[in-house]
């Protein structure tokens, strides 16, 4: 064995003994025959003597008689490593290892792919890269570990015609024919999963930072306008991240581009970063607010990465959280600074809101994952590396002071600029910094899954606090955190912070500092978890949630308070922890609010409590629908369909949302108007009464009518995505299609991803529609298509979205059984969560409808509310 390739097999990483230094690279993409060919010069590092080299390949022929020396090279497809073994040992020390090969430019958008587009009236390929995780190996042979840092020199050689783009600038270009040579600058050090090529036909606009780092946008030939806003976006984040982390960015140049075929949002590969159409383009007059949000977040988010995951780099994927939870993070700093009247901090709720939802499952995972094969890293570009891992980092810099924080994460990158970091030596160093005991703080949160709900009771003149870890499905784990706690009482000036370390701690009242609140005051009320910085829930007794109730009615209370009281509620009724009728009762002290951000989670709470009764009391059902109607009306009757002159970026989301919603709940009037617009916008595609931003509600409306005996509103909707050239635009038709309650109508829409008219990037709009009518219907046409459905989207996370949008809807056992018996002889390890988490969220819902159905004053509370007597 000890002289087998095969004793290399089986390994979640490779065997450290020889390391790569410099990667010479020569690529020929045929875009036409959709292959290509390769030639690697590997300079590599010999650190103990040994008769193997053992790298990564994946779906590449590589040409045995291409390396120099007498060699057995053995390839493991499944464990996708390549085994060279030497007849003689080779000495510590350095050595070339060269090797040609080829592979073919796939259509799986990971790897080295093809993505097709029109130019011209011409259809056309380009040739792309998507790396991360693990899809470097499928391009050349390499050693494709984010902790094998090494410098890359690349060549292509391409047609004369097109533009081929690296991470670093051209040094070089020598035409001969039909093919030009294309040379690169050699690379910093760097991972492989970062290295990037892109060849097509592009335009490009161009601008430079202040330190005169030049920065492109390139678009569709012709398109360059609507890279004008993410050029911006990118010049004054490349500033302030340069500020922030007291370092200047790393390389001499950077691109951007949008690539038509693309699995992620966007991909932050050194220096030429890749993008999804609707995450970088954005059109004064075709997109919406909220498309030039995504825009500017997904922006901010690649580009803190040039720091966060390009300079400093995670040493292993369990590390992962460390680039995503820390570049989400940073991206509301930027956008907060860049667009201020945005209330980007409050909008970064919706993150933590995710992440508290995920993690409220048992089949959630901790932030510090093990990972034992590559086909297992994909899963975790989750909710709980991105969301939670983001909000945890809040929690901190919130318990440390922004500036200590800041201080801290700059040395941090000095630190290990060019090298990696493990999660203990960002730790190490704020603790450093701040002589804070944040390592023990921390690895609370990211080696434990789950979080905390700490219950808060009042007797005589202790405030009572007790935690026990959340679950969505009403049990308790067992898990402990040391949580950092912060409280006011009547008043913001009136704190109290400590960190709880034990189960239980008590706060007497009068250690509320400049508390005005005399004793037995009735308007007394005391919020804990301030603005929601901390990662947990809270669970007040029935007195301080009055209390809370009557400060928000008086409007003493944050944007981000009330948010984190609707939101804490909400998943308390779920938990079975508290009755659906005082949910609906803390509801209604949101009536007048108008507020975008309070709204938006008001909103998506009020869409599912509208779910959840359709299965769990009928009966009720269009009452509960009523009162939520009633509930979001007042605010969207002040705002109306037309855009206002002079009114803010939250009013215009405000406005699509309400639309949404009310649609949604199937407020008549709302669709009725809908109807309307749409009948006028059909005929007059400029006309100012269907502007983005209330279409996608017009959209909805439409599909709310349409059924297989009235059809016309379904194929005008494909007749609008067919001509449409901007993928925004086709992203709000794709993401109604599939929201009839007709089930014919919904099947249609998911056959019709089956098309090529929909690119398998966003089959996830189509799944997202699904009306909830249309929920068997889907799950039947699932379990019908699932070979064809695997074997196309097999080898991205979308699969996940499949299962995801499919089961979850579903609320009762005996369905969880039946989608758990179809799957148990055709799992995957790529699918497995989503599978396992799809089928505990239905588990959870069979609960919860149990649990309201016994509810006795349920029925009593609705009509109450509804006449304006509860
Ligand atoms: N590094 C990721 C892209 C990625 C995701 C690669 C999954 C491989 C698998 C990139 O930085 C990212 O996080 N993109 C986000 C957008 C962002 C605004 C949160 C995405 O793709 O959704
Ligand atoms: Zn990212």
């Amino acid at each position: 064995m000890a002289d087998s390739p095969a004793q290399f097999r089986g390994q979640a990483r490779l065997p450290r003994f020889a390391a790569p230094l410099r990667y010479d690279l020569r690529i020929r993409p045929d875009l036409a025959a959709c292959n290509f060919s390769g030639a690697a010069a590997v300079a590599v590092a010999v650190s103990a003597p040994t008769r193997f080299l053992v790298l990564n390949a994946a779906e590449l022929d590589v040409d045995r008689a291409s390396i120099r020396f007498q060699a057995n090279v053995t390839q493991f497809e499944e464990d996708e490593i390549l085994v060279i073994g030497f007849d003689r040992e080779l000495p510590v020390g350095e050595g070339v290892l060269t090797m040609d090969f080829t592979g073919t430019l796939n259509d799986q958008m990971r790897g080295f792919y093809r993505s097709k587009y029109v130019c011209n009236g011409e259809s056309r390929n380009m040739a792309v890269t998507q790396f991360e995780a693990a899809d470097a190996r499928r391009c050349f042979p390499c050693w494709d570990d984010p902790a094998f840092k090494a410098k890359f020199k690349l060549t292509l050689e391409v047609p004369s015609d097109l533009v081929a783009l690296s991470n670093m600038p051209v040094v070089k270009e020598t035409i001969s024919g039909p093919i030009k040579t294309v040379y690169y600058e050699e690379s910093p050090l760097m991972s492989t999963y970062l290295v990037a090529i892109v060849v097509g036909l592009f335009d490009y606009i161009e601008s430079s930072t202040s330190e005169g780092t030049k920065v492109r946008v390139y678009t569709q030939v012709g398109k360059t306008n609507q890279g004008k806003f993410a050029l911006d976006v990118a010049v004054k984040s490349l500033d302030l991240y340069k500020d922030y982390f007291a370092t200047p960015y790393p390389l001499p140049k950077l691109d951007m581009i949008a690539i038509p075929d693309f699995a992620a949002g966007a991909m932050e590969n050194y220096g030429l970063v890749t993008y999804r159409e609707t995450a970088l383009l954005y059109d004064e007059l075709l997109s919406s607010a909220s498309n030039k949000q995504q825009v500017a977040i997904t922006v901010a988010h690649e580009l803190a990465h040039q720091w966060f995951g390009n300079l400093v780099t995670m040493e292993w994927w369990t590390h992962l959280w460390l680039n995503e939870g820390f570049a989400s993070w940073v991206s509301y700093l930027a956008v907060d600074s860049l667009f201020p009247e945005w209330n980007n901090w409050t909008q970064f709720l919706d993150e933590t809101t995710s992440g508290l939802r995920l993690d409220a499952l048992a089949e959630s995972h901790p932030i510090e994952v093990e990972i034992n094969h590559a086909s297992e890293i994909d899963a975790i570009f989750d909710s709980i590396s991105y969301d939670k891992g983001a909000s945890v980092i809040r929690m901190l810099q919130s318990y440390l002071g922004a500036e200590r924080f800041q201080k801290a994460l700059a040395s941090y990158i000095k630190k290990y600029a060019y090298s990696n970091a493990k999660t203990e030596d960002l730790w190490a160093v704020l603790e450093k910094e701040s002589g804070e005991p944040v390592k023990d703080l921390m690895t609370t949160w990211t080696k434990q899954q789950g979080y905390p709900v700490i219950c808060a009771k009042l007797n005589g003149h202790d405030l009572e606090l007790e935690q026990a870890q959340f679950l969505s499905d009403g049990s308790s784990g067992t898990g402990m955190w040391i949580v950092p706690i912060t409280s006011c009482c009547g008043s913001y000036d009136a704190q109290k912070k400590f960190l709880l370390k034990d189960k239980t701690d008590k706060i007497h009242i009068k250690e509320f500092t400049a508390s005005q609140s005399s004793d037995g005051d009735k308007n007394i009320w005391i919020k804990l978890n301030i603005d929601q910085t901390g990662f947990y829930r809270v669970k007040y007794d029935d007195e301080l949630a009055a209390g809370l109730v009557n400060a928000i009615k008086a409007k003493k209370l944050s944007l981000m308070d009330k948010i984190g009281i609707v939101e804490d509620s909400y998943a308390l009724s779920v938990a079975r922890k508290q009755t659906l009728t005082s949910l609906l009762r803390l509801l209604n002290a949101y009536h007048d609010e108008s507020d975008y951000t309070v709204l938006s989670h008001v909103t998506s709470v009020c869409l599912s409590i509208s779910k959840i009764s359709v299965d769990a009391t009928p009966d009720l059902n269009k009452d509960i629908k009523q009162l939520l109607i009633n509930l979001l009306q007042p605010a969207a009757i002040k705002l109306g369909w037309d855009p206002k002159d002079g009114e803010s970026h939250l009013d215009v989301m405000l406005r699509s949302l309400l639309l949404i919603a009310l649609v949604r709940l199937g407020h008549n009037e709302t669709i009725n108007e809908g109807v309307r617009r749409f009948h006028i916008f059909l005929e007059d595609r400029k006309t100012s009464l269907l502007p983005p931003d209330t279409r996608k509600a017009a959209y909805l409306a439409v599909m709310r009518t349409v059924s297989t005996s009235n059809r016309s509103g379904y194929d005008a909707l494909l007749k609008i995505y067919r001509e449409a050239a901007e993928p925004q635009e086709k992203s709000r038709v794709l993401g109604s299609l599939s929201s009839s309650p007709d089930k014919d109508i919904v099947l249609e829409a998911l056959n019709f991803m089956f098309t090529d008219e929909v690119r398998n990037q966003d089959s996830y709009y189509i799944l997202g529609g699904i009306s909830l009518e249309g929920r068997e219907v889907a799950w039947t046409w699932l379990k019908t298509n699932w070979d064809h459905v695997l074997k196309t989207w097999k080898s991205s996370s979308l699969i996940s979205d499949f299962i995801n949008s499919i089961v979850s809807p579903f609320t009762s056992e005996e369905k969880a059984a039946e989608v758990s018996e179809f799957f148990a002889c055709r799992i995957k390890p790529s699918f497995q969560r989503a599978l396992n988490q799809s089928l505990e969220r239905v588990r959870i819902s069979a609960r919860w409808i149990e649990s309201i159905r016994s509810e006795p004053s349920l029925g009593q509370a609705v009509q109450g509310l509804l006449q304006g007597t509860a």
